[in-house]
């Protein structure tokens, strides 16, 4: 059963307008691996599930997933729409030890003005099936900030579990819940919130904000089962004071940790119960993305004793650390991963005793040979392998971004880490103990958790081609099965057309990543099969929207970057259209090679010379500010849908004369789809205000529309979200997501004939229109700001390679030599090269 109170939508029926639910069945476009950080993964300390102990995932933007017994995962949070999409970000998460059915999300995606909502506490009692807000908190959560791979913030008493603790951001502190997460109230005796700040002066906001708690952990063993658990840990981000504190009454008073260190912020503290010990991994970098120094250490709770017990030293230790896990089975056997170890690889190591001796995953033969203790499966996600699109970070194996790392409490030989792409596991290993050799997978099987910017799904080929932040793009020849290999050349592909009466023939425009291709338009003749680099394309030029003319020989680019809308044919230079307002949107009609179309404002355009020059039409968009999309009927020249935040137009008449459709009254992405009957008029999908915000179809040209979201399918934020009919099933539509990945819906048996009630009234508007104000919903404009900023996941997308100030002097080998806020050495040492890795980390590496 699923009860999620305030995402049944309730809508009142627009006037001339009838909407009706249609039964679809919903599923994920199979990528197979993830495709985003994974900052969190949780076992239930008491319940061994079926074949493998309870586990769940938190991501940052893609909301939570539990562990199922074959290895792969179900998402919990499917429920999320564009009304409360903040909860994909989930910022800490506490499976119950004591009524192993709760399970509690502390959700949220930002504490800046991104996200207009305060966080929440979601609460499950049954493994997560359902939730229900059990609390609106009075500050907000950040799942998708800086500092989300810590934890866990969110914990539970396991003594008494209607108490619960949070640790928030921003300074607000510790709250504690006596009522199961009900209601909370802060705990101010806390000596420190977290006061630390990545970067104060961050005018984007994003850095700008104190991480504040970073995990709550409590000492079963200092209560017993009923009453409060006496001693609690806490850790926070706080530079040259004492970081981690704790409580020997219940929460009532704290005190720092005598003898702690106050260089490094602690990132995980994770008790060994038959120890008596602590173990804490820290950072010099809030994460997930930064750190070059950091240590672990051991505090024995009855000696009050640290000890350092950090694996490595000297110029073999250039990371902080992340995940830390204890084997609870085998008592002082732990492992701690870098955080990231940018290159070769990441790192991760492992002790028998303690902290005493360590053995790491892999070492060094000599250069640039590896001894790789363990073999490596991406049968589940083929993509991360040899071939991975992230030419950034090389063909890395272990990952980066390691800040979850647990071993199963049930099973010794059940390991899983998340990266900043994927959750990697192993179910041998013991054998590092034995042979210094384990088996690692692709084990994120489930988790599809990309950032989504743009589908299509031309008449031939794979039914659909995706472009995705972070991990490329694909396409997809089996909805059901994972792609082989991602796009080529660009970390992020943005946007994708095919040319009409040529559709194997796909143009693809990349983000402009580190160390992408210099030229970020690429060509496929073959249906996405090989791409070619576009050498009309200027280096340094990125992003935006692109369309193909319908034979495939003129390319449109309106790039990101802020050269206005571009025309190239014949793979010739981008020349700048002047005609054209600078923010233009465009599309190619798909039977005539001459003709585009373009919409600014209220303003429609035409060219009718291959897109060399345009001129506004006749029609114009009726009380429009903002045109998002125009959509061409792939078997009817001039025949045009264009979405708009006033709703939605359609011209039979190449936009000579435009009506509106009544009852919409905004729409965001829109498509065409093979029609209800041979030779009948497209289907129409429209994300859309229509009596309410959801996905619809219409088989009528918006006379009537079908309602294809439901309770249980939300898709986050609508803004966000591209849609695209497919052309060769009628009823199917895929809907791409900011951070769920893509999912596609097929109406089920049975489902799709309508109630025809009403006929739209319909307005037709020519140039002489008055038109309206400049009034945006606060939907459109919060929703939007996650387009932008929402591509949480691998690496920061933008590239700023500015480490240009004068080099003080020569780094030397495996130094950092930039990255943001780097003041110290640029040049390296010879023989040695500054490869940069991440916005934030740049290293000598050998030339
Ligand atoms: C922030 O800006 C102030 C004023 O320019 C400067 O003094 C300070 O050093 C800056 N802080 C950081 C962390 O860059
Ligand atoms: C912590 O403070 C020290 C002393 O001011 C400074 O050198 C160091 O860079 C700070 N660490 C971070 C991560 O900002
Ligand atoms: C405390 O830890 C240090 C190492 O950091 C160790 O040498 C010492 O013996 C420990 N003392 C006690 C009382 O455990
Ligand atoms: C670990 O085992 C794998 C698979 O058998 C093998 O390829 C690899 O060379 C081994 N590693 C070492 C360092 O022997
Ligand atoms: C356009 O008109 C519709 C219907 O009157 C209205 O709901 C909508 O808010 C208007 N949009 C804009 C952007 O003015
Ligand atoms: C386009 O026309 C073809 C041939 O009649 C038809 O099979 C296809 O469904 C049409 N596509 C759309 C989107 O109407």
């Amino acid at each position: 059963m699923f009860s999620f109170p305030f995402s049944l939508a309730i809508f009142a029926l627009a006037a001339t307008q009838s909407t009706r639910a249609d039964s679809y069945n919903w599923k994920n476009v199979k990528i197979g691996g993830g495709g985003g950080f994974v900052p969190g993964i949780v076992f239930n300390p008491s319940e061994k599930a079926s074949l493998q102990g309870l586990a769940y995932v938190r991501t940052d933007i893609g909301g939570a997933y539990r562990l199922n017994a074959d290895d792969s995962w179900t998402p919990l949070t499917d429920f999320v729409s564009t009304d409360n999409w903040n909860m994909w970000g989930v910022d800490a998460l506490a499976t119950d030890p004591v009524d192993t059915g709760r399970l509690y999300l502390a959700t949220g995606m930002y504490t800046n003005s991104w996200d207009p909502s305060n966080g929440h506490i979601l609460r499950s009692t049954d493994k997560g099936d359902t939730f229900e807000v059990a609390a609106t908190l009075p500050f907000k959560v950040g799942g998708n900030m800086p500092g989300r791979g810590t934890g866990e913030r969110l914990a539970i008493d396991p003594n008494s579990n209607n108490i619960l603790f949070f640790g928030a951001r921003s300074g607000n502190g510790l709250y504690k819940s006596s009522d199961y997460g009900s209601t909370w109230t802060k705990v101010s005796s806390l000596p420190n919130p977290g006061t630390y700040i990545f970067d104060p002066n961050d005018t984007n906001e994003y850095n700008n904000d104190a991480v504040g708690v970073t995990f709550v952990t409590f000492d079963a063993s200092s209560g017993s089962s009923g009453s409060a658990t006496p001693r609690i840990f806490v850790g926070v981000m706080s530079n040259g004071t004492d970081n981690v504190f704790v409580s020997e009454d219940s929460g009532s008073t704290w005190s720092g940790l005598p003898g702690q260190q106050h260089t490094y912020f602690p990132h995980k503290g994770v008790i060994s119960p038959s120890e008596g010990l602590l173990y804490l991994s820290y950072s010099d970098g809030v994460g997930p993305y930064d750190g070059v120094l950091g240590a672990v250490y051991k505090y024995d709770i009855a000696s009050k004793n640290f000890t350092n017990i950090t694996p490595v030293s000297g110029s073999n230790l250039y990371f902080g650390f992340g995940g830390l896990a204890v084997d609870i089975q085998t008592p002082g056997t732990i492992m701690v991963a870098a955080l990231n170890s940018w290159w070769p690889d990441g790192q991760i190591y492992r002790s028998t005793d303690s902290g005493a001796t360590w053995s790491p995953l892999w070492s060094w033969v000599s250069y640039p040979t590896l001894a790789k203790y363990y073999s490596y499966s991406d049968s589940l996600a083929p993509w991360l392998g040899p071939n991975y699109v992230d030419l950034t970070l090389g063909n890395k194996q272990i990952g980066w971004m390691m800040e979850s790392l647990v071993i199963d409490p049930f099973d010794s030989n059940h390991l899983l880490y998340g990266t900043g792409a994927t959750i990697y596991g192993s179910h041998d290993l013991k054998n590092w103990d034995s042979k210094h050799n384990i088996s690692i997978a692709s084990l994120a099987d489930g988790i599809e958790e990309t950032a989504v910017q743009a589908l299509i799904s031309p008449p031939t080929g794979p039914n659909l081609l995706s472009g995705v932040y972070d991990i490329g793009g694909f396409a997809h020849t089996d909805l059901n099965g994972v792609p082989a290999a991602s796009f080529p050349n660009y970390v992020s592909t943005v946007d994708l057309d095919f040319a009409g009466n040529k559709p194997t023939n796909i143009v693809r425009v990349g983000n402009g990543g580190d160390t992408d291709s210099a030229q970020q338009i690429s060509i496929s003749t073959d249906s996405g099969a090989t791409w070619n680099l576009d050498y009309g394309a200027s280096s340094g030029v990125y992003g935006g929207k692109v369309a193909f003319s319908a034979d495939a020989d003129t390319v449109l680019w309106r790039p990101s970057t802020g050269q206005g809308v571009l025309r190239s044919q014949y793979t010739n230079s981008f020349t700048s259209i002047s005609s054209l307002p600078t923010d233009a949107i465009f599309a190619s009609d798909k039977k005539d090679n001459t003709i585009f179309y373009a919409a600014s404002g209220s303003s429609f355009y035409i060219s009718t010379d291959t897109g060399s020059t345009f001129a506004k039409t006749a029609g114009t968009l009726a009380n429009t500010t903002t045109p998002v999309r125009i959509v061409v009927n792939p078997n009817t020249s001039g025949d045009v849908w264009v979405s708009t935040n006033g709703g939605l137009l359609h011209s039979t008449d190449s936009g000579a004369t435009f009506t509106k459709l009544a009852g919409v009254t905004q729409a965001w992405s829109i498509s065409l789809g093979a029609p209800a009957s041979t030779n009948g008029y497209p289907a129409v999908f429209a994300a859309a205000n229509i009596g309410g915000v959801g996905y619809f179809r219409s088989d009528d040209q918006g006379t009537t529309w079908t309602k294809l979201d439901d309770a249980a399918h939300g898709f986050g934020a609508i803004s966000a979200n591209v849609i695209s009919g497919d052309p060769r099933v009628y009823g199917r539509v895929y809907i791409g997501t900011n951070g769920r990945g893509i999912f596609y819906g097929d109406r089920s048996s049975g489902g799709g004939t309508l109630t025809v009630t009403t006929a739209a009234s319909s307005t037709t508007t020519r140039a002489s229109s008055t038109l309206g104000t400049t009034s945006t919903t606060t939907r459109a404009s919060s929703a939007s700001s996650t387009t932008s900023r929402a591509s949480s996941t691998t690496i920061p997308s933008t590239s700023s390679s500015t480490t240009s100030s004068a080099p003080a002097s020569t780094q030397s080998a495996y130094g950092q030599c930039g990255g943001a806020s780097w003041s110290g050495p640029t040049a390296c040492a010879s023989g040695y090269t500054c490869h940069l890795y991440s916005d934030y980390y740049a290293q000598c590496v050998p030339s």
